[in-house]
């Protein structure tokens, strides 16, 4: 939809982004101290840049079934917008879809939707699609740069999640504890790798177990590296990859992206 912005729709459009969990005028800190502090900032400017997970009816559509079930999804519209990116990125890569810290299916629903685009256009059956999760919240933290605490995100449950994203032939549910739930799994071949576990041992255990697994070209993107509630996110995540040949990417709304470069031993 071509739309200029005039100062007559300018409301409009502001609380069109406000209800898609764009656009937000209040800055929100842990309630504990935090490392760095001083190093998160606020990423709104002054002038406006392209946003296309504004109009994305893919991101429309989960926003939309989210809210008419009545679930939440802590994974907004920009930030679905680089899962959307990533899954088109990978698309011609052999493997599995994983998502590790599915809560009540947010992210989920929107994997689920693309691959079954997918496999429509190519005329194939979807890919796997692996879902892990406690669905009975964080496990207690081990970490103390962690700030969420053991418990956080217990407000869900497998059979709902499974009410909420389908119960198809083609998507496995783990439900259970990381690592313990990647047993089994060792010769797995994964092409996208969706991490929204939110702690610094849990997100160090997806990195041990993952990349190992990433096809070449093969992406990981964490949700949490950037995020003021989540150090330990990033504390795992730089220890990792350190004396690594990939760098992690991180963006401007705190996700992280990591691409394993074809022809790493
Ligand atoms: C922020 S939520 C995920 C949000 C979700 N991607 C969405 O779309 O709303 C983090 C999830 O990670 C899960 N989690 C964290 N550590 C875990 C572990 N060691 N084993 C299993 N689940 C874990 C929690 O149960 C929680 O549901």
């Amino acid at each position: 939809m071509n739309r200029l912005i005039t100062a007559e729709n300018v409301a409009q459009i502001m609380r069109e982004l406000g209800e898609l969990g764009i656009l937000t005028t209040q800055v929100t800190w842990p309630d504990k101290p935090m490392p760095d502090k001083e190093m998160y900032l606020p990423y709104a400017r002054g002038w406006a840049t392209f946003a296309p997970w504004s109009r994305e009816p893919h991101i429309r559509a989960m926003i939309q079934r989210m809210h008419d079930q009545g679930v939440k999804s802590l994974v907004d519209a920009d930030r679905a917008w680089t899962l959307i990116c990533a899954f088109r990125q990978t698309r011609g890569l052999p493997g599995e879809v994983w998502e590790t810290g599915v809560y009540q299916g947010g992210s989920a629903t929107l994997f689920k939707r693309l691959m079954q685009e997918a496999a429509a256009s190519n005329g194939a059956s979807p890919a796997r699609l692996r879902l892990f999760d406690s669905f009975e919240g964080l496990p207690q933290t081990t970490c103390g740069l962690d700030l969420h605490h053991g418990g956080d995100f217990a407000d869900t449950s497998l059979e709902k999640v499974r009410d909420t994203v389908g119960g198809e032939e083609w998507i496995d549910f783990h439900a259970g504890w990381i690592p313990a739930t990647f047993a089994g799994l060792e010769a797995a071949s994964i092409r996208l790798a969706h991490v929204d576990v939110d702690l610094y041992q849990p997100i160090l255990d997806c990195c041990d177990f993952i990349y190992p697994r990433l096809a070449p070209g093969g992406m990981m993107i964490f949700d949490d590296y950037g995020l003021p509630s989540c150090p330990g996110a990033r504390a795992a995540i730089d220890f990792f990859f350190r004396g690594r040949p990939e760098a992690p990417f991180p963006l401007i709304n705190g996700q992280c992206v990591v691409t394993r470069l074809p022809g790493r031993p």
